[in-house]
């Protein structure tokens, strides 16, 4: 199935139906041509946004507070996504499918992340893995033993406690943060998310690095934008200001609901058209 929209010619070019490689995403940086990213935690929005041309798909940590009913990712563990990675990975065709690693299963050592990585590989078929933090070591080992590793700088949500909150970072420390993605990209990423920084911080980073920047509340000078999903499309009660959000489906389906309860209700529901002799 080829993308309908939000096609690029990097990143869809020609006849090729095969997925989107690291090696695509290094080359739309050289091209210029920005990409969107979204988040999936399951079959039907990962059919549905591969098939909108997104080229990559982040099963994120967020599936704990967006899927899993959690107050934020820190529960979330290395069992609960596997299964979800998979789903993304079954339903989707073209997109670049990469998994979160879970707070508490890839900080302990390099080995650790080796370890949990290999299971999102070998369990859900991920293409790529995402950690936060500069943690040099653990992304050298990680891509020597051929896992593409995504950073992720800034605000670091599995550090909610330590950075007192969900709030914007580097204003006064932007330098370590720019230090930090370069190392990163040195130690062997192949993309770094820039979450919650100052637009003039993401611009330099993406200026310095030969790596794509993918910005969430990071401004529009990254070469990539990622979205939690239930933030585009309004399914989350209060959606960040991050969010642009373009769709509000927490109505339409808030109205689906009443409507059903109300047609049952009523006896018009089921009709004729959904009955069988
Ligand atoms: O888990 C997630 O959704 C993320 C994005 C915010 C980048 O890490």
């Amino acid at each position: 199935m080829s993308p309908k929209s939000g096609t690029t010619t990097t990143l869809y070019g020609g006849a090729s139906h095969r997925r989107v490689t690291i090696v695509d995403l290094k080359a739309a940086k050289v091209a210029g041509e920005k990409w969107a990213a979204l988040t999936s935690y399951e079959q039907m929005t990962a059919e549905i946004f591969d098939q909108a041309g997104i080229p990559v798909l982040l099963v994120g940590d967020s599936a704990g507070n967006n899927f899993l009913g959690g107050e934020n990712t820190i529960a979330v563990t290395v069992d609960e996504l596997i299964p979800l990675t998979r789903a993304v990975v079954r339903a989707s065709k073209r997109a670049l499918v990469i998994a979160d690693l879970p707070f508490g299963s890839y900080e302990n050592s390099p080995e650790q992340a080796l370890a949990t990585s290999t299971r999102f590989f070998k369990e859900a078929g991920a293409m790529a893995v995402k950690l936060e933090g500069a943690h040099l070591a653990t992304v050298e080992k990680l891509t020597a033993a051929g896992i593409p590793v995504m950073g992720h700088l800034g605000l670091t949500p599995q550090s909610l406690h330590q950075l007192g909150g969900y709030r914007v970072q580097g204003r006064e420390d932007g330098d370590a943060i720019l230090a930090a993605a370069i190392a990163l990209e040195k130690a062997g990423a192949f993309a770094i998310v820039l979450e919650l920084v100052p637009a003039e911080l993401a611009a330099r980073i993406t200026d310095a690095l030969s790596i794509p920047t993918v910005g969430i509340g990071a401004g529009v000078n990254c070469d990539a934008q990622i979205l939690v999903w239930t933030d585009l499309v309004g399914l989350t009660a209060k959606p960040p200001k991050l969010a642009k959000v373009y769709r509000n489906l927490r109505q339409e389906i808030t109205g689906a609901a009443e409507e059903f309860a109300r047609d049952v209700r009523g006896g018009t529901f089921p009709g004729p058209e959904n009955t069988f002799n």
